[in-house]
């Protein structure tokens, strides 16, 4: 078997929640919003728009009356409180882990203390974890937080709550969480990496380990599938991440006898599949290509 195929390739239980939420609504209420990327794939998305979704970037373009669909990633407090303020029916596809983390941030900030989240502070679920406590600090890894903690001797003494983004990389948020116990005295910390993020980041690593090629399949938006990359690039010289078996050529494949395929949260099984497909041919063909010029030789 010249390719090895991660068994936690592909769509997590949130993501495969919220597009079977967008469809369900979409067919019931014959129209229906989504509000923002419900998942980075274009043909997914093309599939839901046909079925009545229509997918929109701001809250400005919801109108009162208006089914919303949550995104997986979730969504500002400002953003909810505003949709239900202009009458809109939100469906709220929130993955549970999600809603966990914010829920966090927000006890932590009723009850006193400080919520930290360790991401990325751009992407939607941080910022959408963020809003539920004014004055939530972001760092997206262990520099800029020993930074902080060293700016200051008295945020050492300060009462933390420490969180990570579902699909934070495993050891970001070990090594923020080692400078928290070493320099603060009141940290309290809640792994939050999702279980199907830490599955797929280890077996990731473990076949990465062992192979020539590492393909990484996914959108180049998407957070989780570049976190994949970065962990292979660590552990095998040649990975590439693509977002279809349309870019695989010859050449990725040169001197390859055995390769590993991943795939992000929001791939869809049909694209690892044809990615599949196409990578145990090009090796079976570099193969033969190989033989045959031996053959040549002798
Ligand atoms: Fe949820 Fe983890 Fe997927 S947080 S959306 S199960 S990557």
């Amino acid at each position: 078997m010249p390719v090895i195929q991660a068994r936690s390739a592909g769509f997590c239980y949130g993501v495969r929640r919220a597009v079977e939420l967008a469809e369900k609504t979409a067919q019931e209420s014959g129209s229906c919003v989504m509000l923002g990327s419900i998942i980075h794939n274009a043909n997914v998305v093309a599939r839901l728009e046909r079925l009545g979704a229509r997918q929109v970037d701001s809250p400005d373009a919801v109108r009162p009356g208006d089914t919303v669909i949550i995104r997986s990633h979730g969504e500002t407090r400002q953003v909810l409180e505003r949709l239900e303020a202009m009458g809109a029916r939100c469906v709220n596809a929130t993955c549970p882990n999600v809603l966990h983390i914010q829920h966090i941030v927000s006890r932590a900030g009723q009850a006193g203390r400080m919520p930290l989240v360790i991401g990325e502070p751009h992407h939607p679920e941080v910022m959408g974890a963020a809003s539920w406590w004014d004055g939530t600090l972001v760092f997206p890894g262990p520099e800029e937080l020993e930074r902080w903690l060293l700016e200051d001797p008295a945020r050492r003494d300060l009462p933390l709550t420490a969180v990570a983004q579902t699909t934070c990389v495993r050891s970001i948020w070990e090594s923020s969480k080692k400078i928290l116990k070493k320099l603060c005295t009141n940290a309290e910390l809640f792994d939050t990496i999702c279980d199907a993020t830490h599955r797929r980041q280890s077996e990731a690593a473990e076949i990465a380990s062992r192979v020539d090629v590492m393909v990484v399949v996914g959108d180049r938006k998407s957070a989780n599938t570049k976190h994949l990359t970065e962990i292979c690039r660590e552990l095998c010289p040649r990975v590439y991440q693509i977002e279809g078996a349309e870019e695989l050529t010859p050449d990725l494949f040169i001197g390859c006898s055995l390769a590993g395929l991943t795939a992000g949260a929001s791939t869809p099984a049909g694209i690892i599949k044809e990615v599949y497909t196409t990578m145990s041919e090009e090796i079976k063909n570099n193969e033969i290509k190989e033989e045959s010029f031996e053959e040549l030789l002798d």
